[in-house]
Order: structure tokens, then sequence, then C-alpha cells
């Protein structure tokens, strides 16, 4: 057997996984997540996230011993995200390397997002794909792992982090998108009159700082009983802003392929809204399975197989973190 050692520290998850290099077979995936550190701070504590890594990834790597004698190489998520936790992870992946005297493979973070797509199977291009995470939100053409074109990113604050402010202000925990999807199912959509962002720009692009904003003043001036409504309100307008800015883009592109990855994609509402938006076009939908929408070390091990077929090695002195190197 021929397997590959696959590590994913770039924010509040500890994961690892072993990957079979023939098959894709995942053969053993363990994920300690932080969200209940966090939650009380209602974000992401980097220092924190750091210490509670270097204690989680020695743990998860201890029930790995059996399958050392078969690793091939070992990869990890080295950019984007967190530099402190980043750290923590490729420090192992050294480590391993020098112990086993197996090559390195640095993982793009994103690219571990679109291959969430392709857990145990053959990836299929091309595909256009709508990335929502708590760190982008990001449309891409992808051809293959060595063409990937971004077509939209956000200015500012992405479609999962203004999740998790809202939620903050409402005082909810983190991480804020099924909080607030919850809440929102008891509130009406159109209660609040959100503008929706950008809406009158001809960009192809996102923006949440100004609907985080008008939602903000919404939660100071509001009841306790009205924040379902803002929650619900609110999940309306980040969702038609998305929906505007793709239908723009199927305007001069209409792919046979569309994908929604990254933790938000758990997102029923804008799961069902793009749906809808696809049906004119008859594109096909494809999500990855619930259990790897959030960061995990799964899709990192797909990605590494991928690379480890092309051979896509970096040396000891060359690997190192890029926390802000997106597509
Ligand atoms: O991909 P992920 O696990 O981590 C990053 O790479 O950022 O995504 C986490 C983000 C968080 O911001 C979280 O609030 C958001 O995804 N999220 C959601 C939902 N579930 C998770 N946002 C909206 N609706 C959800 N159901
Ligand atoms: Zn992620």
């Amino acid at each position: 057997m021929e397997l590959i050692l696959s590590i994913e520290s770039s924010c509040d998850d500890s994961a690892i996984a072993i990957t079979e290099i023939s098959t894709c077979r995942l053969l053993f995936h363990k994920k300690i997540s932080q969200e209940l550190e966090h939650s009380v701070y209602g974000g992401v504590v980097p220092e924190l996230a750091a210490r509670l890594h270097a204690e989680a990834l020695p743990k998860i790597l201890q029930e790995c011993e059996p399958y050392f004698k078969d690793l091939k190489a070992v990869a990890v998520t080295s950019s984007p995200g967190l530099a402190v936790t980043l750290v923590e992870g490729v420090t192992m992946a050294k480590a391993i390397s020098v112990a086993l005297n197996i090559p390195l493979i640095g993982v793009n973070h994103l690219i571990g997002h679109i291959y969430s797509l392709f857990i145990e199977k053959e990836a299929k291009f091309p595909l256009s794909v709508l990335l929502v995470s708590g760190g982008h939100t990001q449309v891409m053409e992808v051809k293959s792992i060595d063409d990937i074109q971004t077509v939209a990113k956000s200015m500012d604050d992405s479609f999962g982090e203004s999740f998790d402010k809202v939620a903050k202000m409402m005082g909810l925990g983190y991480p804020g998108g099924p909080l607030i999807e919850e809440l929102a199912k008891n509130g009406e959509r159109n209660r609040y009159k959100f503008t929706v962002p950008l809406h009158r720009s001809p960009l192809i692009a996102f923006s949440y700082s100004g609907l985080k904003n008008a939602v903000r003043l919404a939660v100071e001036g509001a009841d306790k009983e009205d924040y379902p409504h803002i929650a619900a309100s609110f999940e309306h307008i980040a969702t038609a802003h998305i929906i505007q800015k793709l239908k723009k883009y199927f305007q001069t592109n209409v792919p046979k392929t569309f994908a929604i990855v990254g933790g938000a994609s758990a997102n029923l509402y804008l799961r069902s809204q793009i749906e809808e938006l696809l049906r004119p076009h008859k594109a096909d939908l494809i999500l990855s399975e619930l259990k790897y929408c959030s960061d995990n070390a799964a899709m990192i091990g797909r990605v590494a197989v991928e690379m480890y077929n092309k051979k896509m090695f970096t040396s000891l002195q060359e690997l190192d973190i890029a926390p802000r190197s997106d597509l």
C-alpha cells in the first residue's frame, strides 16, 4: 500500500487524513474542532487556536502510527490561513518528512475546498466553483489543479464571516453560520429592508462589510424578539448578493457544472437559491458531502494525491507558510 498523510491546521480545526494514492481511498480521517473554545469570544482567537493545534495534532498523529511504514509523502496546508496556526501543521509535516525520509507537499487550502467535491472519487473538470467560507467568497473556473482562474472575490468580509459577525452582535456564539440559519427559520425574510451590496455596480465582486454595518444598526435598535426577523432578512440579502452577481457572470459564461464548496455551502437557503438560478440554464449543481464542507484533512489528502502523481513536491527549505496567498 502506498499512502499519504495530510495535515490541516489553517484555522480552528486540527485534522489529519491518510489517503491511498492509487485509489484515493480515505483510510483514516480525524478532526478535532475548536469551536467550543472560541465560542465565548465570538470568533477565532489565533494564539488560542495555535495552542490547541499543538495539543490536538500530536494526539491524532499517534493514532496514525500503524500507517507510518506505508507513507510515501506527507502533505500539509501551507496557505492561506492564520500564520500562527499554519506553522503548527507545517512544522509537524517537516518533522515527519525528515523522520521518515519522505517528500513534502504544500497544499493550498482553497484548492483543498475544491477537491472536497472529489473525496474517494475521480476529479471531473471543467467546473465553475463558488467557494463560501469564513475566509473567502470567491468564484473560480477550474480546468485542472494547475489551471484555476478566479473570476470574482470579496473586497472585504466574506459570506461566512458576515454570519459570524452578525451572530456575535446578537450574542449567539461561534460559528455564526448555523446559528443564524437556525434563528432565521422563525423570521420573515422581508421584515428588514437591507440593501443588496454592490447592486448598482457593474463589478462582479462581493462585499459584506456594508451589509454587516446595516445589520449592526438594526440589532442596536431592536428587541430580542426581532432577532429572528433580522437573521432571516440578513440571510436573504447576503444570499441575494451572491445570486445577483452569479446572474451577471452567467450572462457571459454558463457553466455545464457548477459547484458550491466551503463551510458556508452547508447553508440550505443559499443552496436552494442557487439551484433555482441554475435550473433554466440546465447546469448541474454538485456539492461536497456535508462532513467535508467545513475544514478537514480529507480534502487536503485528495489534493495531495493529485500533486504526488504530478511530483509537485517542495523541499524542506522551500516549504514555508503563505498566510495570504489566495488564488
Ligand atoms: O470552510 P470553513 O470551515 O473554514 C474556512 O476555511 O473559513 O468555513 C467556516 C465558515 C464560518 O464562517 C461559518 O460561520 C460558515 O462557514 N458557515 C455557515 C454555515 N455553516 C458554516 N455560514 C452560513 N450558513 C451556514 N449554515
Ligand atoms: Zn476552509
